[in-house]
């Protein structure tokens, strides 16, 4: 019998700190603006850590996922991680979330460095795990701490305004019989627009891992060429929806729920709009979790159950686009 694979539960952290953009507007060498951040963005406040690392909520939105799933952390057999922030520049997050979640067990655990697109790369690989057999639950979690890495000054407040921190996460597993489960993905990446948006150092491309001046110089923050991204995510998110939604002989009124990444609301309207998706059938959580990149996805799988717009057997598609660049999309049963 074939195997099909499905989201089984999800699960979100989100550090208990709120970010108003009143705050941001505090800090005077930013030179912005509650009213700029909001119609340009849609965003109206953001969360940052304290204490916590991106492993330490990556835990949290795990432990929930895997209880919304009605599983144990045995029932657990492989870690998938995506996040661009990682705690450390190696290892990856997963082996640190493989102890933090299963001690002595020694689950396997896979780092993925996708960016925005990072959670659909990496559930478009569980499904496949789970539908060849390799595995039966696979964990896919995307976590990221920004608040850490940006810089405060006008140079990079329009990277600095958009990110937020935050965990998600998405338990994949065998879809029970009669349950049509996951359908298809789409992914995509196009390199030479690797520098439009990109954390530059350090590095191991150049002479030097990082030098002195390369940190006077703000060359350890990321930089993006914010209105090239924008109108290469709509075309592209727009695309890549329209060749699973062919791929899978679907259409776009077949669709109950559209969950796009969340990196600007205006990205999401035109996308939208662009698809011919009615408005109520988006959630978006940009208004206050701002982007946290790899997480953004199972944050709005979680906002939509809470809200009850998520329903059993409603067909979903997520879509998403980010640095590298990289974008796709998938089509699911939840
Ligand atoms: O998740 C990863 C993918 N990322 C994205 O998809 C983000 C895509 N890009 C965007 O969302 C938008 O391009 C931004 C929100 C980042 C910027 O909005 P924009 O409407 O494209 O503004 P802009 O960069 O063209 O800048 C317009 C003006 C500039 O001032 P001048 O040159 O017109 O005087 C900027 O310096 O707005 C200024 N500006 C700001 N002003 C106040 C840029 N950032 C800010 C800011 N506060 N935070």
């Amino acid at each position: 019998m074939t195997r099909k694979s499905r989201i089984l539960g999800v699960g979100m952290y989100l550090p208990e700190r709120s970010v108003p953009n009143t705050e941001l507007e505090q800090i005077k060498s930013m030179e912005t603006s509650d009213e700029w951040i909001q119609q340009r963005t849609g965003i109206q406040a953001r969360h940052y850590v304290s204490t916590e690392t991106g492993t330490d909520m990556a835990y949290h939105a795990s432990k929930a996922a895997i209880e919304r799933a009605n599983l144990t952390a045995d029932d657990i057999d492989f870690i998938i991680f995506a996040t661009l922030s990682p705690d450390h520049y190696f290892p990856g997050n997963g082996c640190f979330l493989q102890d933090q979640l299963f001690g002595d067990r020694p689950v396997g655990a896979l780092d993925v460095r996708n960016q925005c697109s990072g959670f659909l790369y990496s559930l478009t690989l569980a499904d496949s795990l789970v539908k060849s057999g390799q595995y039966n639950t696979v964990l896919v979690v995307g976590a990221e701490v920004h608040s850490r890495g940006l810089d405060y000054t006008k140079k990079g407040r329009d990277v600095t305004v958009i990110f937020g921190d935050g965990a998600g996460a998405a338990i994949v597993g065998l879809a029970p019989d009669g349950h049509q489960g996951m359908l298809g993905h789409g992914l995509h990446s196009e390199g030479k627009y690797a520098s439009a948006l990109w954390l530059e150092y350090p590095n191991n491309a150049y002479d030097f891992f990082i030098t002195h001046e390369n940190l006077d110089a703000g060359l350890h923050y990321p930089k993006m060429q914010g209105r090239l991204v924008f109108k290469h995510a709509t075309r592209r998110m727009v695309e890549v929806s329209n060749e699973v939604l062919t791929k899978t002989g679907k259409t776009v009124d077949d669709i109950d729920v559209v969950l796009f990444h969340q990196a600007n609301l205006r990205i999401n309207q035109m996308t939208a709009s662009m698809l011919k998706v009615p408005e109520e059938k988006v959630v978006n959580t940009i208004q206050w979790t701002g982007n946290t990149t790899a997480a953004t996805i199972p944050i709005c799988m979680c906002e939509a159950v809470r809200q009850g717009k998520l329903k059993e057997n409603d067909l979903v598609l997520l879509c998403g686009f980010g640095a590298g660049f990289t974008w796709g999309a998938s089509l699911l049963y939840w």
